[in-house]
């Protein structure tokens, strides 16, 4: 372990499924491990898309039971909701003054929602609200607030993190040396993971595999899975088979070995090798399942575990913000 920080934000959108599970949060639950993590379930950030507080709480329980769940290392993390620490307001107000709001501008996010509404022929900023504007702030202040080095996201957040240096420069430029840079880490490229009909598992797409589907559900989805018209005798490339490329993140290199062999001789249908892929995967995340809803129904569990992580997440916040202020108002 080194005494480097990693931090990471769950937005709290619901259930996440397969593909953010291989792509995200397992890598993050072994990171949890070996590093010492700050974890929170970003619920600020959602709100700008969603207004009402049961649903927010709902995700937020949620995201954090199956954190919980998955196994996440509460030895080395502190798991919490950013709401809850009053700092990330505060530093928030007082980045906002040395951003530029060019800087903004350049925003993917907010450049997509302009370039659909150029598109559309409404308003360049139609639907755009301030909190989709600054949410490149807010993000800053959760990365510069505890003082992160290494902030592991996926390719879409890296400019996000990009933006926390430039920020945490131009603060520091003003008021001397008060930020340290954090370092995008992007994550392993875990390849694509299909979807249901072979496109990018994507809630989009409507695709998806939810990560904690009961047992029933997981099962239903995976038979509805789309191949082509191959006989059971027909070979079968694995590398072109949806069911193939999501076992290869569940079983052992000898069962994946087997399993391509298998395709590639001929003799295994689709049906059966649906059948192996349910297995697996139930077999896999069977278990983190039952103490995910056992959370779920003990919801005071979850809150000890928030509360604890962010009764010391706000000592760390709190020693920042106090040189913060001092830098900035004397
Ligand atoms: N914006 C991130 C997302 O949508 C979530 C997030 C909020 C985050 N604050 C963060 C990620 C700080 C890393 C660091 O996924």
């Amino acid at each position: 372990m080194t005494d480097k920080i990693v931090l990471t934000g769950i937005k709290p959108t619901g259930m996440p499924h397969l593909g953010n599970y291989i792509g995200a949060l397992k890598p993050m639950i072994e990171s949890s491990k070996t590093q010492k993590s700050i974890m929170f379930i970003a619920d600020l950030h959602a709100l700008n898309t969603i207004y009402d507080p049961k649903v927010i709480r709902e995700h937020t329980y949620q995201a954090a039971a199956i954190m919980m769940a998955l196994g996440i290392d509460l030895n080395n993390t502190l798991l919490f909701r950013q709401s809850d620490i009053e700092q990330i307001y505060q530093l928030n107000t007082i980045l906002m003054n040395v951003t530029p709001k060019g800087l903004m501008n350049r925003a993917h996010s907010y450049k997509a929602a302009m370039d659909k509404n150029i598109a559309n022929g409404t308003d360049v900023d139609a639907g755009v609200n301030m909190g989709l504007y600054t949410y490149p702030i807010l993000m800053s202040a959760d990365i510069l607030l505890y003082g992160a080095d290494i902030v592991p996201v996926g390719a879409d957040q890296k400019q996000h993190v990009e933006f926390a240096r430039d920020i945490a420069g131009y603060f520091n430029n003003i008021y001397g040396t008060t930020f340290k840079m954090p370092e995008p880490v992007i994550g392993k490229e875990t390849g694509l993971i299909p979807g249901l009909d072979g496109r990018k598992m994507s809630k989009s797409y409507d695709n998806t595999i939810p990560l904690m589907a009961p047992e029933k559900e997981l099962k239903k989805k995976i038979m509805r899975i789309i191949t082509d018209s191959k006989t059971p005798e027909e070979s079968k490339d694995p590398e072109e088979s949806t069911i193939f490329q999501l076992y290869k993140h569940f079983a052992t290199d000898a069962e994946i070995a087997e399993f391509a062999d298998m395709f590639r001789r001929g003799g295994m249908g689709y049906g059966t090798a649906k059948t192996i892929l349910f297995e697996k995967i139930n077999a896999s995340l069977g278990a983190a399942r039952a103490e995910y809803e056992r959370l779920m129904a003990n919801k005071h569990e979850i809150d000890a575990v928030l509360d604890n992580g962010a009764a010391m997440a706000r000592k760390i916040a709190d020693r920042m913000m106090t040189r913060v202020k001092k830098a900035v108002l004397g």
